[in-house]
């Protein structure tokens, strides 16, 4: 799956697709629902895996907005974009390791594309989402804090590649990450942009991203172009999250 490093990912148009308007509602249910439940009260989001901001863009003015990522390239191009923006340059776990013990918490954590996708940067083998669920809640949440996971449904035309298979099967992701954390699901909900696939064929250009017949693509080309979106928003419970072993 992760054939190409991570660095050359943004280096090379791999992520383009995370940029497309088709794809930007992804991140609409979650912001729907922090701005209906912060109202005009002022509130810290942190974004793990941020890529290149793309959720900035759309938090509302009273959103204290923080990014994380462990590429170069992503961090960098967030703060060309987005030069009053606070991003860092951190693995998921470094960041654990610097704001835990400085006691710094987040009124919501964001995960976007996310799940199976944490990895060690060197090796590239993947981190256990579980785990880092289990340590987000614990050390960089406030308590009674949200949590949200967004998670790409991209799909084909056979059967078992359809929508529905694979959002039941993201479904399943979203349960394994967080099986036995103190967390409460406040709302679920499967984004599609029903027709896009018509629309995108009635265009005279086709954006390049998309791709008709995904198992002709070669592998490390916008395989994972998002059509849709599961989002799974949480409500932590308390700030003592069930500690995993090792
Ligand atoms: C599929 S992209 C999602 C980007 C963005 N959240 C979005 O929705 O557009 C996954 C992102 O996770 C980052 N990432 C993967 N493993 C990471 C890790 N261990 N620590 C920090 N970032 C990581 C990658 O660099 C990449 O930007």
């Amino acid at each position: 799956m992760h054939e190409v490093d991570e660095e050359s990912r943004y280096i090379s148009d791999f992520y383009a697709y995370l940029e497309q308007p088709e794809n930007e509602t992804r991140y609409a249910p979650t912001l729907d629902w922090l701005s209906r439940r912060f109202g005009q009260t002022r509130f810290s989001l942190l974004d793990v895996g941020c890529g290149h901001g793309q959720l900035r863009r759309f938090v509302p003015p009273t959103c204290d907005y923080v990014g994380i990522d462990h590429s170069v390239h992503a961090i960098d191009r967030c703060r060309g974009l987005f030069p009053d923006g606070e991003f860092h340059h951190l693995d998921v776990q470094e960041a654990i390791g610097l704001w835990g013990p400085e006691g710094r918490r987040f009124d919501a954590v964001v995960f976007a594309g996310m799940i199976n996708h944490m990895v060690e940067k060197d090796t590239l083998e993947t981190k256990s989402d579980r785990r880092i669920m289990s340590a987000y809640i614990e050390r960089l949440s406030k308590p009674g804090g949200y949590l949200s996971l967004i998670v790409g449904v991209p799909y084909r035309s056979d059967p078992e590649y359809g929508f529905y298979p694979q959002a039941a099967w993201k479904h399943d992701k979203v349960g394994e990450a967080t099986a036995g954390l103190p967390l409460d699901l406040a709302a679920l909900t499967l984004t599609a942009q029903l027709g896009l696939e018509e629309r995108i064929r009635q265009q005279r250009q086709r954006p390049d991203w998309f791709i008709e017949r995904p198992e002709d693509a070669t592998p490390n080309r916008h395989t994972g172009a998002y059509i849709g979106a599961l989002t799974a928003l949480f409500r932590i419970r308390s700030a003592t999250a069930t500690r995993l072993d090792g």
